[in-house]
């Protein structure tokens, strides 16, 4: 199968434009056929985040396969609570122990825990981390305007990529506007509107009603995709690399096989104004749990 496109990030490295989530990747099903399908599919991005609980399984899953690791785009973040310098760049090698990789691909702060003010000196580990050779690069989640201003005040490094939740009812264009400008990446959380069925075994209601808006109804049937296909294909048009997260076998060949149709201008648009500032999950300026 074809891969991803890449594209090409602040510091002239690639990124695959399109990768495979992690949240409940090992809970729903056999996570070494997942992870087979995967790579068989074309996927070479894969999120992660130590918060996930599950580094290791992937890791496992991922070795297992064969594929060999430079060919592979590993990313993972730092949990909250672990801004401290020395505890952050414990906690990098932490997950590279559970990936079991000797480097990572890309290494995110999670998010950046305003209350406790400790972001900045997250971003130095980071740093160091990169320097050391450990992490190829270095990027934010969850991080707004105000966050990363503080960031581009006291770094010799700039974020390549901030990952966010980005959806057509959250398309944060002021916000992505701000990062362009600095040369930094969207990556989208969320990116199909969240798990299809929540935590507390409640069916995702939100999502349901973003996979049946009509305007993307109609363009699904003009370019004969799913709906899906037509969220994340305007996601990678509007620069925006989509992680969405999949262990059915046809949602995964489904996500990655966006690259074959290009939406019109005026299409792409019509999805941008479904935008209701409509946040499913936790915001970067008022989540400050430690999760631990
Ligand atoms: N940085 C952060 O703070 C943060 C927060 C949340 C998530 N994330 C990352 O972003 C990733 C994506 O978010 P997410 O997994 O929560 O939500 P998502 O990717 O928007 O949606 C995943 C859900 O959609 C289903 N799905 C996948 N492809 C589909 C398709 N083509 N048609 C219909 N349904 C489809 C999946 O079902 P099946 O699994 O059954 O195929 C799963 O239930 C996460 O896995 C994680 O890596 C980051």
């Amino acid at each position: 199968m074809p891969l991803a496109p890449t594209l090409t990030l602040n510091n002239g490295e690639k990124i695959p434009m399109l990768g495979m989530g992690a949240v409940f990747l090992d809970a729903d099903g056999d996570i070494q056929k997942t992870i087979d399908t995967a790579i068989e599919a074309g996927y070479r991005l894969f999120d992660n985040a130590a918060f996930y609980g599950n580094e290791k399984a992937i890791g496992t899953a991922l070795k297992n396969n064969g594929i060999p690791r430079e060919e592979l785009f590993i990313s993972t973040k730092l949990k909250n609570g672990h801004h401290r310098f020395d505890d952050a760049c414990r906690e990098c090698e932490e997950s590279m122990r559970r990936l079991g990789v000797d480097y990572l691909d890309m290494y995110l702060i999670h998010f950046p825990c305003p209350e406790h003010g400790l972001y900045t000196e997250a971003w130095k580990a980071l740093e160091h981390l990169h320097k050391e050779g450990l992490v190829r690069n270095i990027g934010l989640s969850n991080f707004h305007e105000t966050h990363i201003e503080r960031i581009l005040d006291i770094c010799e490094i700039v974020p390549v990529i901030n990952q966010l939740e980005i959806h057509p009812y959250l398309t944060i264009e002021p916000l992505r506007e701000y990062m362009k400008k600095h040369g930094i990446v969207p990556e989208a959380w969320f990116p199909l509107g969240g798990p299809t069925v929540m935590l507390d075994g409640r069916v995702n209601p939100d999502k349901a009603t973003l996979l049946s808006e009509p305007v993307l109804v109609k363009l699904a049937e003009k370019y004969n995709k799913t709906i899906a296909q037509i969220i994340l294909r305007w996601e990678t048009q509007c620069g925006i690399i989509p992680i969405p997260k999949a262990s059915s076998p046809v949602h995964i060949l489904e996500n990655i096989s966006v690259f074959d149709f290009e939406l019109a201008e005026d299409e792409l648009q019509s999805i941008s104004d479904l935008n209701k500032n409509c946040r499913f999950g936790p915001s970067g300026d008022d989540c400050n749990e430690y999760w631990d």
